[in-house]
């Protein structure tokens, strides 16, 4: 669904047809011809938007990423990038009409280069948030070198609860106006130089939202001004990539990659690569809590909604990732409540993600990394299981729970148990073993099994062999098998060793009936999530099968080595267990 309004102030820019249209300015000083950023421009794919007749209302989400720890909170406002963005030159102005109701401070961004989300950590990148907080005007600049914003004022007072502004980029100053009023003026330093703008907004304090009533641009003095839509998600298709051999083999299996919505829709090099050579998707971290429920019954499905839609375009099945988990959970799920209000929790956002997903994916990694790193939870009687929010409040049913709820939320997806570090013998291994004989002993709706694959370092190197045995275990308790999240870590002049280790993986998946998908996370090191970010920008990390400027690694070659040796002499499948769906 788009904005649709019946008054179209802006003529000359709204009538060419397509995507994208031009509005040349003249040589006046005066603003050039007008775009309508709303009218007939997608907000509907906008977290926490609804387009409604009066303009688009921002509902507040206060979306933020926390630590693995559950400490912090960055916020993580929405970015609308299934929406128009600008490419001008020269100079532009932006126009906004931003109206409140109830108080609501009002945040309207403007990026000059989209935000991405590594590992529990948003790259806050160039850009500049205009708000009306209070009755006055506040202003703050990112320049790409901080979390926080490297500039912050505020500007006049008794401002209303129906303000205009507008942003003037002038070479290198910005000029705010308000109410038809100059109120400030501000260097730009480079926070457009690639001469864009994407839009975001989001709500602060006082209540509940307010709506962005008109937005628009034009060109000043000799500028020019183009709006863009998002791109297309369907992409070209080969008929010689990872995926079409994978569904050569004589078992065929999908070669999945987790992915985000965010360079998906910014970046085409990635937009295309995923969709040529995989045939599922992880969604990387826009299925997690802290992101679909960012308050309590407050849900923003928009950016899981992109990923579902481009593997709908793209012929791609989705995993979805994920329900239970200890991490990634926004603050007011880890706040104190009593063991029957953590149950509710649970099983409401099960119901609701599942709910909304249902149909839509193929299947969902119910319950995330169960195990635990502590010695003394394998000899204390919780059987190896970790002792998180969930099992304190349910014990280890927690996971017979979730399961259930997810099954009657969407009775056809294929179930999975996810974990890390149980590719290998050892306690680990040997409790999940045993948790899986107890699930299945208790009748619970447990499909199968992911092994992440993560090797950090060098002593997370697994034998395949041994992942092998650990793969026929779970064939023996009639259950699938997947590689979910393969990444390895390697050092300068180690890329054979990468390529080993992959291989080795995907030639046991291949080969053993019960593997139903080998899964890389993330493919481009460009946004792998072992970038090292403990400095601005972050430098990438090597894990992944192509490197930051797409080009493919022999960790690919190998992978297809595989694909075309395991299609020219099929294994042996004794029976038709763990066919893909
Ligand atoms: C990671 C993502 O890759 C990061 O971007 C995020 O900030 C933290 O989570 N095991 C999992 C995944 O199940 O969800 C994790 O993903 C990696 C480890």
């Amino acid at each position: 669904m788009r904005v649709r309004r019946s008054v179209v102030s802006a003529v000359a820019c709204v009538l060419l047809a397509g995507a994208s249209m031009s509005c040349t300015g003249g040589s006046a000083p005066a603003p050039g011809p007008v775009a309508d950023l709303l009218d007939g421009r997608d907000w509907a794919h906008f977290a926490g938007a609804e387009p409604t007749r009066s303009g688009v209302r921002i509902t507040r989400l206060d979306r933020r990423i926390t630590r693995q720890d559950g400490s912090g909170g960055q916020p993580n406002p929405p970015v609308n990038l299934r929406g128009p963005h600008l490419v001008f030159q020269g100079g532009v102005r932006v126009e906004a009409r931003l109206i409140r109701t109830d108080g609501t401070d009002a945040y309207l961004h403007l990026y000059g280069e989209t935000p991405v989300v590594y590992d529990e950590w948003r790259h806050e990148r160039r850009g500049v948030r205009i708000g009306v907080v209070g009755g006055r005007l506040r202003f703050d600049r990112w320049d790409g070198d901080s979390d926080r914003p490297a500039v912050t004022r505020t500007f006049g007072r008794g401002f209303g609860d129906d303000v205009r502004l507008a942003v003037d980029v002038r070479g290198d100053r910005l000029v705010l106006e308000a109410d038809g009023n100059v109120v400030g003026t501000v260097p730009a330093r480079d926070v457009f130089r690639h001469r864009r703008i994407w839009f975001g907004a989001d709500a602060g304090d006082g209540g509940r939202g307010w709506t962005l009533g008109e937005l628009r641009a034009m060109p000043l003095g000799r500028g020019r001004v183009s709006v863009r839509d998002a791109p297309a998600l369907k992409v070209p298709r080969s008929t010689d990539a990872l995926r079409d051999l994978a569904a050569g083999l004589r078992r065929p299996i999908r070669m999945g990659t987790a992915l985000a919505a965010g360079p998906l829709l910014t970046d085409g090099a990635y937009r295309r690569t995923a969709g040529e050579e995989f045939s599922m998707l992880t969604p990387e971290n826009d299925f997690k809590a802290q992101f679909v429920q960012p308050r309590r019954g407050v849900f923003a499905f928009e950016e899981g909604d992109t990923l579902v839609d481009f593997a709908d375009a793209n012929g791609m099945r989705v995993h979805a990732h994920t329900l239970v988990w200890f991490e990634a959970l926004p603050s007011w799920m880890r706040a104190e409540m009593t063991h029957e209000d953590r149950r509710r929790v649970m099983t409401e956002h099960i119901r609701a993600v599942a709910g909304h997903f249902r149909g839509k994916v193929a299947e969902w990694d119910v319950v995330n990394e169960p195990m635990s790193d502590e010695d003394e939870d394998y000899t204390n009687g919780n059987r190896g299981v970790r002792p998180h929010l969930w099992f304190e409040a349910m014990g280890e049913q927690y996971m017979d729970i979730a399961f259930r709820t997810a099954k009657e939320a969407d009775p056809h997806a294929v179930l999975y148990l996810n974990e890390y570090g149980v590719e290998e013998d050892g306690p680990r291994w040997d409790a999940l073993y045993a948790l899986l004989v107890r699930l299945k002993q208790r009748g619970v709706p447990i499909d199968g099994v992911g092994f992440q694959n993560h090797e950090y370092a060098a002593e997370d190197r697994t034998d395949p062999e041994v992942f092998r045995r650990k793969v026929r275990a779970l064939a023996g308790l009639g259950l699938k098998a997947r590689v979910s999240e393969m990444d390895v870590l390697v050092g300068e002049g180690e890329e054979d060793v990468q390529a080993r280790q992959f291989a080795g993986k995907l030639a046991v998946c291949a080969e053993e009936p019960n593997c139903t998908s080998f899964s890389t996370w993330g493919f481009t090191d460009g946004y792998g999530s072992t970038a090292d970010i403990r400095h601005y920008p972050p430098s990438p990390g090597d894990a992944l099968p192509w490197d930051a400027a797409y080009e493919a690694k022999s960790t690919y070659w190998a992978l297809r080595d595989v694909l075309g040796r395991t299609r020219r002499r099929p294994p042996q499948a004794p029976d038709g267990q763990g066919a893909v769906g």
